[in-house]
């Protein structure tokens, strides 16, 4: 078996719930402004799921998208991982969720829990399968109900989540270089900035840590904003120095969609200008949706032709990070 099979994207879909909620909403449900959230955060309205909706249904959506684009029917899928840090409950994983919703029987399936770098990470874990031949196709999904895990009486965390849910379809084969291998890092000395502390074996479901509000996520901004920036700025570098390619080359750059701070101090740091690729307007910080819904939007809106290289970049809790390059090849 070739140990360096190509692996290409070959389908993208994405959705978001239709109930949007404007700065101005928020500026009734905590003190806070849309002059401030737009000039901190560049976020204009994100997208909330109505209560019946878990993330396993967000990523059906995209996952049915994401098949149709790509021409396969679902029994061809192999593998199918989601990426989230909302799933529909511990266990089984919402990956067998939408397994069951989409009719991917051949597909094994599991979740992976990288927090905002989820997409990423499950496209360099896909990737990897099919490169050495354990697998023909894959389906991997970012999908986040945010909303649920958020404490709407926290101005500082409240108002920066949405809710959404991106997908690709990867398969063997394809024209040029396809999806290169990604640079990633961890560093879990970091966790404590940014997590949801309760609900799990550490400090478990009581009344007391719910009256803690230790369900929902916890961040200290402003040092989680100087490690994303470094991390994601330097992951780039590596990724395109491991391909032996140059900025001057990228077509696109896609971050993960946490702060148009963030991204626009990426873009200096790296000198590529109006290359950086943006919806965080729109949707917020979706999380593991992030990439995901971007790269398929910048896909569907012609931003990324056939043939173009692109880079693609996350960071989050954990800490994680990553980078990787691809070809275009649709
Ligand atoms: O997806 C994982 C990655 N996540 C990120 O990368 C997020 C990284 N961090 C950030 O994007 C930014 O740090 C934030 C947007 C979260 C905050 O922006 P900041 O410029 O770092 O603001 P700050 O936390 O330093 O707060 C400045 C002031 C504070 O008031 P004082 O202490 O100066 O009087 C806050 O209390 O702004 C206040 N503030 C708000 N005011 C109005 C904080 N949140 C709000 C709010 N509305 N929503």
């Amino acid at each position: 078996m070739d140990s360096k099979r190509i692996v290409s994207i070959i389908g993208t879909g994405s959705y978001v719930p239709e109930r949007v909620l404007t700065n101005q909403d928020l500026e009734k449900i905590v003190d806070t402004s849309d002059e401030w959230i737009f000039s901190r955060t560049g976020m204009r309205e994100r997208h909330i799921a109505a209560p019946e909706q878990a993330a396993s249904d967000l990523g059906t959506e995209a996952a049915k998208k994401a098949l149709e684009d790509a021409g396969v029917d679902a029994e061809e899928i192999d593998l199918l991982i989601v990426a989230t840090l909302s799933p529909d409950m511990f266990f089984p994983s919402t990956a067998c969720f939408v397994q069951e919703k989409i009719g991917a029987k051949n597909a094994y399936c599991y979740d992976l829990g990288a927090a905002c770098s989820g997409f990423l990470y499950a496209l360099e874990t896909a990737r990897a399968q099919i490169a050495c031949g354990a697998v023909e196709t894959a389906l991997v999904i970012g999908s986040e109900k945010m909303s649920t895990f958020l404490d709407w009486e926290d101005r500082t965390t409240c108002i920066l989540f949405g809710d959404g849910a991106g997908a690709a379809v990867l398969r063997s084969g394809g024209e040029g270089r396809g999806v290169m291998e990604s640079v990633m890092g961890s560093d879990g000395s970091l966790a404590h900035l940014l997590s949801t502390p309760g609900g799990g074996s550490r400090n478990p479901m009581t009344h007391e840590m719910l009256d803690q509000g230790m369900q929902y996520l916890q961040m200290q901004g402003r040092e989680v904003f100087k490690h994303a920036v470094k991390r994601m700025t330097d992951a780039v570098l590596s990724a395109l120095e491991k391909n032996g390619l140059s900025t001057d080359e990228i077509k696109c750059f896609i971050p993960h969609q946490a702060n148009i701070r963030i991204i626009d101090a990426i873009s200096k740091k790296l000198g590529v200008g109006d290359r950086m690729y943006v919806n965080v307007e729109k949707y917020a910080n979706t999380s593991s949706a992030a990439l995901a819904i971007a790269l398929d939007e910048a896909v569907k809106d012609g931003t990324i032709q056939k043939g173009d290289l692109v880079v693609l970049t996350v960071f989050g809790g954990g800490f994680t990070w990553g980078a990787n390059v691809l070809e275009w090849g649709k």
